[in-house]
Parts: C-alpha cells; sequence; structure tokens
C-alpha cells in the first residue's frame, strides 16, 4: 500500500470520493480481530452496527443494545484500525429524547472510542438530533430506508420506497438529514431506483445496503458477506465466503480427532 492509502480516512474522503465518481467501501465489524482483517482490505469505512446485539448476541431485535456495548465494541474495533474511518451507531433511545441527550452520548461515543463518526436513524424528525451533533464538531452519518430500531412500526425489515409518495417522502427526509449536518446518509433496504433518485438528490454520499447499484457507496455486514450467519439469506446479499462451513467441519474435525487421540501429535508437544 502506498503512503497515501495508508493515511486516515476522514469524512472529507467521503466528499471526495463521491465527487470524484469513486464508490466508498465499507463493511461492519464488532472487534479488533476482524477490524485489523478489514483495516488491511482496503475498506474506506468501518461501521460498528448496533447490528452486533442480533449478529453477536442473538438478540431478535437491535433495541436492546446499549451507549456502554456500542463503547466497548467501538474502542476494541478502533484498536484494530489505524485507517479506515470507524463509524459507531448510536443506539435506540441515545438520540431520540431530546438534542442535548443526543450530543452527551455522541461525545461519550467518540472520547471513549477514538472513532470518527457516529451514526443515527430517522428522516426530517431526527433532524435536530443530527444537527446538534454535527454542531458540537461530531460528524454524523444518517440511516434512511429500512431503519432496524422502529422495526415494530415498521411492521418487519420490509423493502421500503414501494408506496404511493415514497420517492418524494424520502428524497425530502434525506434533504432534511443533509441540510441538518450529515456527512454522509446509509440507504437501506429500499427499492434500487428509490435509492438512485435520493442519491441525485443530495450532495453528500449515500452508502447503500441492500439498495441496489446506483448509491455512493456499497456497505454488507461482515458476518453476513463472510457466510458466518448461514440463515440470513436476503436477495441482496452476496457471500463471498463459506465461513460457516468452513468452521463447521474444522471443529467436527477437532472433536473427531481429540476422541481417536490422534490430536495432539507428537508434533504438537512441547519436550522440554
Ligand atoms: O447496525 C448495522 O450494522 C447497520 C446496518 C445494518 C446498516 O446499521
Amino acid at each position: 500500500m502506498s503512503a497515501a492509502s495508508q493515511r486516515r480516512v476522514r469524512t472529507l474522503d467521503f466528499a471526495r470520493r463521491k465527487e470524484a465518481g469513486e464508490p466508498i467501501v465499507m463493511l461492519t465489524a464488532y472487534d479488533a480481530l476482524f477490524a485489523a482483517l478489514l483495516d488491511e482490505s482496503g475498506v474506506d469505512a468501518i461501521l460498528v452496527g448496533d447490528s452486533l446485539n442480533t449478529v453477536l448476541c442473538g438478540e431478535e431485535t437491535t433495541l436492546s443494545a446499549t451507549v456502554d456495548q456500542m463503547i466497548y465494541h467501538g474502542r476494541i474495533v478502533q484498536r484494530g484500525v489505524r485507517r479506515a474511518l470507524v463509524v459507531v451507531d448510536m443506539p435506540f433511545m441515545s438520540y431520540q429524547v431530546s438534542p442535548e441527550e443526543a450530543v452527551r452520548n455522541a461525545g461519550r461515543i467518540l472520547k471513549e472510542t477514538r472513532a470518527g463518526a457516529v451514526k443515527l436513524e430517522g428522516g426530517a424528525e431526527a433532524a435536530p438530533a443530527v444537527r446538534a451533533i454535527a454542531s458540537a464538531g461530531i460528524p454524523v452519518m444518517g440511516h434512511l430506508g429500512f431503519t432496524p430500531q422502529s422495526v415494530h412500526q415498521i411492521g418487519g425489515a420490509r423493502v421500503q420506497g414501494r408506496t404511493d409518495g415514497a420517492v418524494e417522502k424520502l428524497v425530502r427526509d434525506a434533504q432534511a438529514i443533509e441540510e441538518a449536518g450529515a456527512f454522509s446518509i446509509l440507504l437501506e433496504l429500499l427499492v434500487g431506483r428509490v435509492a438512485k433518485a435520493v442519491t441525485a438528490a443530495l450532495h453528500v454520499p449515500t452508502v447503500g445496503i441492500g439498495a441496489g447499484p446506483y448509491c455512493d457507496g456499497q456497505l454488507l455486514i461482515l458476518h453476513d458477506m463472510l457466510g458466518l450467519n448461514e440463515g440470513f439469506n436476503p436477495r441482496f446479499l452476496k457471500r463471498f465466503a463459506t465461513l460457516g462451513a468452513d468452521a463447521r467441519s474444522a471443529m467436527a474435525r477437532y472433536v473427531q480427532e481429540v476422541r481417536e487421540r490422534s490430536y495432539p501429535g507428537t508434533d504438537h508437544v512441547h519436550w522440554e
């Protein structure tokens, strides 16, 4: 990697990429080990998503994630990263009650994790929180389309943008979040042509997950794209590896070899 490509990625680089027409590349991570591998791979940014509550902790939704949990995972991810921008999710109810509380929680997240930005969900109703956080000097990413923290209100993980007037509302929401100071907006589970319209209406870049190819960047959940989360098979997901199957086979071989006493062998002994 050249010296230039090893410099820390900043939120300004997101804007530069949009201007240059170069896709922004993002994946999630929740720990230092995967974060270091990702950093080496050349991704621009790593999201410490509150999806850790479902992916790692076995919860059904992201709703019970806490600020302390996000700080713990944000800090260990940042420890593994030299170059990529680390963005930490603000969990449910850490920014909805008041802009003051939103700033306090975003400030804690940045101070205690050393991450470079936070992300929060919502349209125009979230603009006061975005404005307050951005005014405090903290970079904020917005999140529109399917917003998992509102899963009960939405009625499940549904593709958004299919109803009459949906494009207009999403464009208005995206512009409100942009105007409030967000440096980028994540678009989740959106009809492709709607994501295209939202992207075209904004100056800041969009990053899509399940929103098709017309966004300024792409995000996937690392555990999904590595094939570790085998039960999750949405149309948009491409698996780039089969680590779940590899892990299962390695574990089965270990069990067998220990039982039949072929592991450890003479090569695996400290003789002195
Ligand atoms: O929590 C997360 O990982 C996210 C993605 C699903 C977009 O917000």
